[in-house]
C-alpha cells in the first residue's frame, strides 16, 4: 500500500481495513457474550467513533441501542491536555448498560472525564470500547474494556481518526511518518 498525504504530513500504511474488520467481529462477539440478555446503550464520541461505531454495530446481534456525544479537546499531532465540554447525554440514562464507544484512547483523559461524566447519571453500568489504544501515553490508572489493538504512541490517521479535520475516511489506518 502507498503512503497518503494529509495537509503537510505524510503517514505509512499501519493497520489494514482487513485486520480491522477482523478484530471489530471479534469485539462485537465479546460484546454479544458480556451482554446475553441485556440491552447496552453504546454511545459514541463524535466525530472519531463513527466508523468503528458502525461496523460494530453491525457485529453485535443482540438487542442494543445507540447515542451519541461530543467532546472538544484535540487539535493538530498533540494532545492540549485539556478536556473541555461535552455535549449529547440528555436522555435518562439511570440504570442502563453503558458502552462508551471512542476511536482511540492516548492520555485517557478523554476517557475518565466521560467515564465521570456518565456516572453521574446513575447508569446500572458503563464500560468502554476504543478501536485503538496507546498505554505508554496513557495518564491516569484506567484500561478501555474492549481494545482492537494496542499501538505506540505514533500519530495515526484512518478509520474515523484525523488529522485537523482530513483522513478520517481512509479504510485502513496510517501511521506518521518520521
Ligand atoms: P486522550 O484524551 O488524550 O485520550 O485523547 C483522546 C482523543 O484525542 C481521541 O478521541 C482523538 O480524537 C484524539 N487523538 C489522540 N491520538 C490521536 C491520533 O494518533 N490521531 C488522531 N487523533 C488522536
Amino acid at each position: 500500500m502507498p503512503d497518503v498525504n494529509v495537509h503537510d504530513k505524510t503517514f505509512s500504511p499501519f493497520i489494514t481495513a482487513d485486520l480491522i474488520q477482523k478484530r471489530v467481529a471479534e469485539l462485537g462477539a465479546a460484546i454479544d457474550t458480556d451482554y446475553a440478555g441485556k440491552k447496552p446503550l453504546l454511545i459514541g464520541v463524535l466525530n472519531g467513533s463513527v466508523i468503528f461505531m458502525a461496523d460494530l454495530l453491525r457485529h453485535i446481534k443482540s438487542a442494543c441501542e445507540i447515542g451519541f456525544i461530543r467532546v472538544s479537546s484535540y487539535h493538530g499531532t498533540e494532545s492540549s491536555g485539556k478536556v473541555r465540554n461535552v455535549m449529547g447525554i440528555n436522555d435518562d440514562i439511570t440504570g442502563r448498560d453503558i458502552i462508551i464507544v471512542e476511536d482511540i484512547v492516548d492520555t485517557g483523559d478523554t476517557a475518565v472525564y466521560l467515564i465521570d461524566e456518565i456516572k453521574k447519571k446513575n447508569p446500572a453500568s458503563i464500560k468502554f470500547a476504543t478501536i485503538l489504544f496507546k498505554p505508554t501515553a496513557l495518564r491516569h490508572a484506567i484500561k478501555p474494556d474492549y481494545i482492537g489493538f494496542e499501538i505506540p504512541p505514533a500519530f495515526v490517521v484512518g478509520y474515523g481518526l484525523d488529522y485537523d479535520g482530513l483522513g478520517r475516511n481512509l479504510a485502513d489506518i496510517y501511521q506518521l511518518k518520521s
